[in-house]
């Protein structure tokens, strides 16, 4: 496994210009759920690249930044025993030498859910990926489904860029309790994370009730759900159209429909999503 701190090292490497190259694009602090973006890239791809950047111009928060889990060498040891072919883990300097002022249209699909709570949030996303798609040029780049919204606009990014990438998405990893992986589970004291199930458990308890009731019953009961736990505090619910990412009124108006969820649990928050139809 090469790694690389340098852009130009990578634009060198030879491996990247034969077969297909498959990028995993992380900030590190990897677990299950990274790996198995990895091991299918690895499966579909000849060459398969990771990255690992804690992009600060997606925090909108310097705490969350601040304390953000940065585990470099055990992120490297676990990308070894992957099969990863390379890592590219630069500084803050050589990905942002001068500031970022590119502003994405990300077609509106981020002035819903989490776009007014993260302000900048996903412009910065836009600006770091899109850097790191010029970098590796990869033919295929994998993205996990927990970040439901930043995948809608990853696919929309790379459609309105015309960038000849394909994207693909990857299911949701979870623990046995239910609880979907997340680099940020780390941080939740005893208590939060003893609670933080209770999201999921309440995600499919309004899949369950889907047949019987309304859009509105099932995020009513799925917010109690959450809220009725001490340790846990709703900031959203929604039920949106998979396309558009817009909530929707009734079952029958959109083909696809997910449930998004963010909760508030202490000074963590996470975010997770059930398919609904
Ligand atoms: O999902 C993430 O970990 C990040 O948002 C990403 C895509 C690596 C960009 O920094």
């Amino acid at each position: 496994m090469q790694v690389f701190t340098k852009s130009a090292e990578i634009k060198n490497t030879p491996s990247l210009k034969k077969g297909i190259t498959g990028f995993v694009p992380t900030m590190g602090a990897l677990h299950e759920g990274h790996l198995s973006l990895v091991g299918k890239c690895r499966n579909e791809c000849d060459t398969v690249a990771v990255s690992i950047f804690v992009n600060p111009t997606q925090f909108n928060d310097k705490n969350d930044l601040k304390n953000y889990p940065r585990t470099l060498d055990a992120d490297l040891a676990l990308l070894e025993k992957a099969g990863v072919d390379l890592v590219f883990a630069p500084s803050e300097a050589e990905m942002y030498p001068e500031p970022d002022n590119r502003v994405f249209d990300l077609g509106g699909l981020d002035t819903v859910m989490e776009g007014p709570l993260r302000p900048g949030h996903f412009n910065g996303v836009a600006q770091v990926v899109t850097k790191l798609f010029s970098i590796v040029e990869p033919q295929r780049a994998y993205f996990g489904e927990k970040d439901f919204q930043q995948l809608a606009i990853i696919r929309y990014l790379v459609k309105s860029l015309d960038l000849p990438i394909e994207i693909i998405g990857c299911p949701i990893r979870r623990g046995e309790d239910g609880l979907a992986l997340s680099s940020r589970n780390v941080l939740l004291t005893p208590e939060h994370r003893a609670a933080a199930p209770q999201i999921y458990a309440a995600l499919c308890k309004g899949v369950e009730m889907m047949d019987k009731a309304s859009v509105n019953e099932v995020i009513n009961t799925v917010r109690n759900a959450i809220d009725n736990n001490p340790w846990l505090s709703t900031e959203y619910f929604e039920i949106v159209d998979t396309a558009s990412l817009r909530s929707i009124k009734q079952w029958s108006d959109a083909p696809h429909i997910q449930g998004c969820v963010a909760v508030r649990a202490g000074e963590i928050r996470l975010i997770d999503n059930i398919r609904f139809k």
